[in-house]
């Protein structure tokens, strides 16, 4: 796989990295004060975060690094994804797994000139490259009545259909066994598949078979896509929630996202449906199926990587409403069910090793807890159904475990009668946060640079849990990031309303997508980093922990005045005075700075500016050219005094860092 490196230099690289040509002044200045005179309120460690779902090939096909597709033959046409060729069997007595029991049965061809064998097609074709090494698995036992040792090749085919690596997997048992080689490709291929051949006489029982590149995000062996995962590192979240999005609810109760079912040994985690396979109706993807190989274990760890705090969203025992009726969920009597899976996933979590849960998560090789602190119970849910629900919850939940902090959803829209009456609910049930999602245009992302700054203080607290900017092409465009940017600066100035935030989607395979815009495109082999994704890692960047007051000319927090976005914030570990601007304007402006303090307050010396700007509002960073927009790095000159005249390029984000005390 190709890594897209990221640069992002930390401060002190930056500072002797930059080219060091100092901004010009220039006159009749927009004035804006920064207050550092008194550092409000704190800004949350979780402040910016990941929403991960198994969305757009997130997950199977995308971050979780295994290259087959339907690995266990479990997918309601069991061959889907695969040629068979020969004698090849579906069997389904006697497997070696319960919850997966599916298995194939490879006899020699009626002829010796002729082959058996399996063909699988990945997810959107394989991708591998040269002269890495790929780790091929497969659980086999030989035929009862087989004296001698049966003979696999195992095969990596390129477009063109020759074989570029090939290996031999012997099968010598009559019982189960893991049986794993290696294959190390001649040549670098982005289409290709895997092909496995009977390759002696005799006959064997297959099941589970599992490639997977030996290079993977900490070389583990059940792994993720090491540029993938690199690539949301990069972004320091503060904050993960998995595994959903409308995944969390499925198209049924039966399909809901179960989390029991995503831990334990891969190959006995049963298969599920995924939501999205049939749900965009001009993209359909009926081969899309959940293998729960990323799990619940997975998710968890992904979160400690990444130096994010977990946040898992679970079923609240209702089926996705955009596709039910009221009849599809379950009925206040059957609760109990949910109630306790909520239980459950706070011990298998937290809980210490001597307990049912804690044990298992012990035996899958993490003794320690995760710190789980969130729950968030149900999606995107509405009606007083959903609170009926919620309350049962919060009744148990409250009692059982009152450290853990409970979200509830305020539904798909932002406002309107829905909306309201959901936080009606919420306030009465007094959750610790809500959930509010905005999937909005330009124009409502403008406005709404302001939307927090009324909100009353008491009561519930809101979680950004989904958010993006949807042009109308629905593309991930400058002016999409630019939008969100200035947004955003309404969501750091009320860190104390607003304390977390998560985008959303987050990845998007480039050819088995459901829906855009997303922060990260992909291909099976490298991927490309959005304007929107510069904005989320520059704010999660410089996220600060204290918010200093910001203001325009007419005193009032800086949000739209002459086109001119702003928040600011104090960062303790950087020392300095962080201001982000954002300039939806086509010309350049020039912005004065005015702190405003005691002397020692106020920063001394050149600061930084590091910017993401285009010319053009419409430009993209795609495949072709993955670099079009990028944050780029300046010095500034020094301060006069207490101020500063900083020349802002139109259409810019710009985060300004000044050292201080
Ligand atoms: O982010 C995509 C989808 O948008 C999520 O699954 C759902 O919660 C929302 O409707």
């Amino acid at each position: 796989m190709k890594f897209l490196s990221i640069v992002f230099f930390p401060i002190i690289t930056l500072l002797a990295s930059v080219a060091g040509k100092a901004e010009e002044n220039s006159a009749a200045p927009f004035r804006v004060t920064i207050d550092v005179s008194s550092p409000g309120t704190e800004v949350s460690p979780n402040r910016y975060g990941i929403f991960f779902e198994d969305i757009n090939f997130a997950a199977d096909g995308g971050l979780y690094a295994e290259l087959i597709k339907n690995r266990s033959f479990e997918f309601p046409q069991a061959f889907m994804g695969w040629k068979i060729f020969g004698n090849v069997a579906l069997q389904i007595e006697d497997g070696p797994f319960t919850r997966n029991p599916h298995y194939i049965r490879l006899s020699p061809a009626s002829h010796r000139e002729r082959k058996t064998g399996v063909e699988n097609e990945g997810f959107r074709g394989i991708a591998w490259e040269k002269g890495k090494k790929y780790r091929f698995s497969a659980w086999g036992r030989v035929g009862v009545n087989q004296t001698t040792p049966v003979v696999l090749q195992a095969c990596l085919i390129d477009e063109k259909n020759n074989s570029v690596a090939q290996t031999d997997m012997v099968i010598t048992q009559k019982e189960w066994k893991k049986y794993i080689v290696e294959l190390v490709p001649s040549k670098t291929v982005d289409q290709g598949s895997f092909r496995l051949l009977l390759n002696s006489p005799g006959i064997v029982d297959l099941d589970h078979l599992s490639l997977f590149p030996r290079h993977t995000w900490k070389e583990r062996e059940n792994g993720l896509r090491a540029d993938l995962t690199g690539a949301l590192k990069e972004l320091n979240p503060g904050l993960l929630r998995f595994p959903g999005g409308c995944i969390v609810e499925g198209t049924s109760l039966a399909t809901r996202y179960n989390w029991k079912d995503s831990i334990g040994p891969v190959e006995n985690r049963p298969l599920n449906e995924n939501r999205w396979n049939f749900s965009t109706k001009k993209r359909l993807s009926p081969d899309y199926y959940q293998s729960y190989g990323l799990g619940f274990y997975e998710y968890f760890l992904l979160a400690e990587d990444l130096g994010a705090t977990p946040l898992p969203v679970l079923n609240c025992g209702m089926a996705c409403q955009f596709q039910n009726g009221k009849e599809a969920h379950a009925s206040l009597e059957d609760m109990d069910v949910y109630i306790q899976d909520a239980l459950d996933l706070i011990e298998f979590a937290n809980g210490d090793i001597s307990t049912k849960w804690g044990a298992l998560r012990a035996e899958m090789g993490h003794p320690r807890p995760f710190h789980l602190k969130y729950l968030a119970i149900g999606n995107e849910q509405w009606g007083d159904e959903y609170a009926e629900r919620l309350e049962r919850f919060l009744a148990t939940l409250r009692k059982k475990h009152p450290e853990i902090r409970i979200i509830g959803s305020a539904g798909p829209g932002a406002s309107g009668q829905e909306f309201d009456n959901l936080w009606k609910h919420m306030r009465s049930l007094n959750v610790d946060l809500v959930d509010e999602h905005y999937y909005a245009s330009p124009d409502w992302f403008r406005k709404n640079a302001r939307r927090y700054d009324t909100y009353p203080r008491s009561g519930p607290k809101v979680f950004a849990g989904e958010y993006a900017c949807h042009t109308p092409e629905k593309s991930n465009n400058f002016s999409s990031a630019l939008h969100e940017a200035a947004f955003m600066t309404g969501l750091e100035r009320n860190a104390d309303i607003v304390p977390m935030a998560t985008y959303a989607p987050l990845l998007a395979h480039k050819d088995a997508w459901q829906w855009k815009p997303d922060l990260i495109w992909f291909d099976n082999r490298s991927l490309v980093l959005t304007p929107n994704y510069y904005v989320q890692q520059m704010y999660s960047t410089y996220a600060g922990n204290r918010i200093l007051p910001l203001a325009g000319e007419d005193g009032k927090p800086l949000a739209g005045q002459k086109g001119l976005y702003g928040s600011s914030v104090f960062d303790g570990e950087r020392k300095s005075i962080i201001v982000k601007l954002v300039n939806m304007n086509p010309s350049d402006c020039t912005i004065q700075l005015n702190f405003k303090g005691q002397d020692e307050q106020i920063p001394k010396g050149s600061g930084i500016a590091i910017r993401l700007h285009s010319d053009n509002i419409e430009t993209q960073n795609n495949f072709e050219k993955p670099d079009n927009i990028r944050p780029v790095s300046t010095i500034l000159p020094a301060l006069e005094k207490n101020r500063l005249d900083l020349r802002i390029p139109a259409y810019s984000f710009g985060v300004y860092v000044f050292p201080a005390e």
